[in-house]
């Protein structure tokens, strides 16, 4: 795979003390203060190389903060949990990891043929040794130390008419705001309504505990 280092090696290096801040599969998304990593050419990139292969190249807690949006549904089943621990290991006690991914319920997850991996409201559950959420899942998978602070969820519109000059208010905004209230809601809503009114994302902000 082609591995292409944007940060030019004259770009000072942050101190120690701070940590790095990461944006996984950044595309054209950039975040302030957040490092782009991504294999393809969108103009948030500063570092073009594969996630595996730059978490693989960190020292251990040389990492703060991760945020990925909408990377990890291109990732293979079977290559998450790895990913996962090597992001763990790169994490300092204290830091953060920040996710957002297409819900299963979105249909046009199921339109982009490189998407790998389907998400569900519990899925980090799976992972974390503390969760927010009510339901209780098996514990084969969870990560040490790590926690899920909080999960939302996202609706969209299929389109945002206005209407002179004004946005016409849609389900989706009414639907973000009721839904998101409490995590019981959210959960109930994924189990008995997101076949009738799709979820379009799912958020989860997982800490990395200090030990
Ligand atoms: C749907 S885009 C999301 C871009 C951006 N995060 C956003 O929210 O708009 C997915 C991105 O993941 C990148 N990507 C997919 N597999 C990757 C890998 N193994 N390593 C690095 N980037 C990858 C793609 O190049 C693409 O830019």
């Amino acid at each position: 795979m082609k591995t292409e280092r944007l940060i030019e090696p004259s770009t000072p290096a942050p101190p120690p003390s701070d940590g790095l801040r990461l944006n996984l599969g950044c595309g054209s998304k950039r975040i302030p203060g957040f490092i782009g990593i991504d294999i393809g050419e969108g103009s948030a990139v500063d570092v073009r190389m594969d996630v595996m292969e730059y978490l693989r190249s960190l020292p251990d807690h040389s990492v703060q903060d991760v945020y990925t949006r909408h990377f990890l549904e291109h990732v293979d089943g079977h290559h998450l949990r790895p990913m996962l621990l090597e992001i763990d290991r790169v994490l300092r006690p204290g830091g953060s990891l920040h996710i957002i991914v297409p819900h299963y319920s979105n249909p046009y997850f199921y339109s982009d043929p490189t998407h790998r991996l389907f998400f569900g409201v519990h899925t980090f559950s799976y992972f974390c040794e503390h969760s927010c959420l009510h339901r209780t899942v098996p514990r084969y998978a969870t990560i040490p130390g790590w926690s899920l602070d909080q999960v939302r969820v996202g609706f969209k519109p299929y389109a945002r008419p206005r209407l002179l000059g004004v946005r016409v208010p849609m389900l989706s905004g009414l639907l973000n705001s009721v839904v998101n209230r409490s995590t019981l809601g959210i959960e109930l809503f994924e189990r008995y309504l997101c076949g009738l009114f799709s979820i379009y994302e799912v958020e989860y902000r997982i800490c990395k505990r200090r030990s």
